[in-house]
Formats: structure tokens, sequence, C-alpha cells
């Protein structure tokens, strides 16, 4: 691996694309005799640094259409805190159920589990029948794996009924210093930015573009006003600079006046701190209450100048989603891709239908939106929310600060990287860019 990180240093493509594979290499991994650890523990009591081991696993064989990348930097996404917690259901279900369809898939389903759904690094294998990627490449990696063998997925790849969430319900992903991907999850890495940037927008930025922008999600348009959920967060962070970047009025909504700040500094100027406003969406387990929903949707109105969302970008799920649907204005769309507090919604019927909303429903994004929303990033449009970089071995202590909400958009992971900075090939755009690069960096 040392000979491999040389030459990626020193910027000799052809030399790092020729070089041997080792057999084995470190990787940030969960355990599938220890899915019971945290039996008895709520959800917030589970701790990813007990559960996320980084370890020395073989490298797996290479197959048709594969492409193996030398991972500089990963980041940290929800999807690995579900994971290193077993909610809401042991990862390896997934490995399980993907190592039946085929003999080549049979290679993911092991006792461990190699997470991780986002990297930036260099190609050094490709598979048989790889023709648009070369070894040597600078790439990102989207985490949508689709078979495609079925014709439901011809129209939209998320609609195949074998796609998966690469590093999630595949294994050997992004969280180690090599990757098994599929040569068409690849995308060209942003030459302006450093490793560790490069990887922080992959998963959350095509979300959240299929989710706003893509006709599969909610067609956001010019003067449209939306409604942004955890706005400094993963999701919440591009959701805001696409509304921005789309001449759209985005209402974020954040937790403290730290990331109230943080959404200012993208150029949002209306924004709600839940805290500080101490919305009560639940009177207890069992009831809303309307008059919070109301109190919430006459304060969105306050700063709109009387407009209410065309779009509720959601994500919180079960303790936001009566107040989402509440909200939305008349004709509006909820659009929800998860249900971080809980996947049981209830909402009032009569909102939505006299009012003729629309609830969607959206995950991650295909190729096409996911390309086009990197290609955002290359042409210096949206930007990533890159706050804070942990190396490998502490990829624990990363997810911990996720999972508990200490962080602002995006917790970075150095792979192969031996420091931060590293792999900028246009300093020129960099160098104009910098200050809306490092936005999320100086808190
Ligand atoms: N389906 C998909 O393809 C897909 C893709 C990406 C993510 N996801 C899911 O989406 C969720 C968010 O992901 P993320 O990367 O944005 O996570 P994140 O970085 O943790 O950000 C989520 C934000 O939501 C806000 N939030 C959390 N709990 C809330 C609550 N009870 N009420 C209101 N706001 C709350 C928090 O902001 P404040 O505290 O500042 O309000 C937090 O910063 C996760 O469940 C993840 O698994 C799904």
């Amino acid at each position: 691996m040392r000979k491999i990180l040389d030459a990626i240093m020193a910027d000799d493509a052809a030399e790092a694309g020729g070089l041997p594979i080792p057999d084995s290499y470190r990787a940030a991994t969960v355990h599938a005799d220890e899915v019971d650890m945290f039996h008895g523990l709520t959800s917030e009591e589970k701790d990813p640094r007990r559960s996320l081991h980084i370890e020395e696993v073989p490298t797996p064989s290479l197959g048709p259409g594969e492409v193996l990348v030398a991972v500089m930097a990963g980041s940290i996404n929800y999807n690995t805190v579900w994971t290193s917690i077993f909610e809401p259901l042991p990862t390896f279900v997934f490995l399980q159920r993907y190592g039946k369809t085929s003999p080549l898939a049979r290679r993911h389903d092991l006792p461990y589990h190699v997470v991780g759904s986002d990297l930036a690094g260099v190609v050094v294998r490709v598979g048989e029948g790889v023709n648009a990627w070369r070894p040597g490449d600078h790439v990102v990696a989207h985490c949508s794996s689709v078979e495609l063998e079925h014709p439901d997925g011809h129209g939209d790849t998320m609609l195949d009924p074998e796609q998966r969430i690469w590093g999630f319900e595949t294994n050997f992903g992004g969280l180690a210093e090599l990757a098994l991907v599929k040569a068409n999850q690849l995308m060209p890495k942003p030459a302006h930015l450093t490793w560790e940037e490069a990887a922080a927008s992959g998963l959350v930025n095509s979300t959240a573009y299929r989710q706003l922008v893509s006709r599969n999600g909610a067609r956001m348009k010019q003067g449209d006003t939306v409604l942004i959920w955890g706005a400094s967060g993963g999701l919440g962070s591009y959701a805001t600079q696409l509304a921005l970047n789309g001449g759209v009025t985005p209402v974020c909504v954040v937790s403290s006046s730290e990331k109230a700040e943080i959404c200012r500094r993208m150029g949002a100027e209306l924004i709600i701190d839940r805290k500080a406003e101490d919305y009560r969406f639940w009177t207890d387990e069992h009831a809303q209450n309307p008059k919070e929903w109301r109190r919430f949707g006459a304060h969105i109105r306050e700063l709109t100048g009387g407009d209410d969302p065309d779009i509720v970008f959601e994500h919180p799920g079960r303790e936001t989603f009566g107040a989402s649907v509440f909200v939305a204005k008349r004709g509006g769309t909820i659009v929800t891709c998860a249900s971080t507090s809980g996947f049981e919604h209830s909402y009032d019927n009569r909102y939505l239908w006299m009012n003729l909303k629309r609830i969607i429903g959206s995950h991650f994004a295909n190729y096409r939106e996911a390309w086009e929303a990197n290609r955002l990033i290359v042409r210096g449009k949206i930007h990533p929310t890159l706050s804070k970089v942990y190396p490998l071995s502490e990829t624990g202590q990363a997810a911990h600060e996720v999972h508990g909400n200490a962080h602002q958009g995006k917790v970075g992971v150095l792979c192969l990287a031996p420091v931060e900075g590293l792999g900028v090939r246009d300093h020129e755009l960099r160098e104009r860019l910098l200050s809306q690069i490092n936005r999320f960096r100086h808190p």
C-alpha cells in the first residue's frame, strides 16, 4: 500500500495504476458476532466507538464491471451511524440477502462489514468490460450500486429491484484504504478540492439534488420558498446551497445560534432556531399539538412576508412530519428521504387532501442525478460543507459525533491520505472559491 500511496503523492497516475495490489487493507468494520452488543440500551446510548473496528481485511477479487479504488479520503454519513448501532436492523441482513443473488455477490456476505458510502481516491484496477475509467484516474464515487438486469431500472436506476446503497447494503465501502465499486458509480474528482473535501459531498449532495431539483423529486423552481430541516447538517447544508443557487428562498431550521450563523454564511437570511423557539410538536408519545404547528407556520410567514413553503425538505421524520404537512403551501410538496427521529409518521390528512398537497418519497439518486450534482461541485457552484476531519483510526469517534448531532455539515475521514490538504490540481479555481470551501471549517 505504501508504494501505491507514494505514487499517488507523486501524482504519477501510470505508476499508481500499475503497482501490485496488496492482499489485505485497513478498513472500518462492524462485526456480525457483535450485533447484540447494545441490547437493552436506547438509541442515544449506543456508542459507535464500541462497535466500529479498524482492522486489516482481505482484498476482494475484482469482478466484471467493477473497479478497485485506492481511497484517499471518505466521509461519515448517517447510514454508517445506523450500521454501527445496528438499527433499524443489522446491515448483515442486507449482505446475506445480496449474497444469495449471484456467485459474484456472494463475496459481500462476510462476518464483517466494511462501511462507508463516500470516497475520493485513485483507480488502481479495472475489471473486465470497464472502458470509461482507467488506472490512475482521480475519482469520487456515488453510492448507488445497481445490477440493471431488470427492465424496471432502465428509466430510473433507483427503481431497479436490485438497487443497493454501496457500503451500507453492500460490503467493501469507502471508510477503508481500498474500496470495491461498480464502474458506473465513478465520477470525476473536482480538481480544485482536496481529497477530504472531495469525499464529503457525494451521498448527501446527490440525495438533496434528487429530492429538490430533479423531476423525480420536488422540481424546485426559481422564486420558490423551501423549508429545510437540519439546514446546517449533512443533507440540509447541500439543500440550502441548492436552493440559493437556484433562485429559491430557503427557510432554514437549526437548533443553535452557531448553526444559524453557518446558514447565514451560506447566504441564507430566513432562519428558525427550533431550540430557542422551543417547538413541541408532540404533547406526549401519542398526540401532536396542532397549536404548535400553527405557531411554527406563523413564524415561517412572518419571515417570508406571508408565503408558505412550496416545498418542505423532510428527513427528521416522526417528530416533525405533522408540522411539515401542515405548513406546506396549498398545492405544495413535502419531499422525504428519511426518518431520523422515528419512521412511523402521523399527520392530519385533512390538511393534505383539502389543500391538495403532495408527499413524495425520495431515496439517494440515479447516476445521472449524482453526476449533475457532482458537476455543480466541479464547476464551483456548490461547495463541500466539511467541518472536521479524523484519521481512519478514529472513525468511531467521527461517527459518534454525527450520532450525537454534535457536528456541522460533514465530517471527513482520511483513509490513505496522511494529512489534510492534498490532491488539489486546479489551484486557480480553488483560490477563487476558498472562502466558500472553508465556510464550515471555522465555526
Ligand atoms: N434516503 C437517502 O438516500 C438518504 C440520504 C442521506 C441521508 N439520509 C438520512 O437522512 C437523515 C439525515 O441525514 P444527514 O446526513 O443530513 O444527517 P445529519 O448531518 O445528522 O443532519 C441532520 C440534521 O437534522 C436535524 N435534526 C435531527 N433530529 C431532528 C429532529 N428530531 N427534529 C428536527 N430536526 C432534527 C439536525 O439539525 P438541527 O439540530 O440543527 O435542527 C441535524 O443536523 C438520516 O436519517 C440519514 O440516514 C437518507
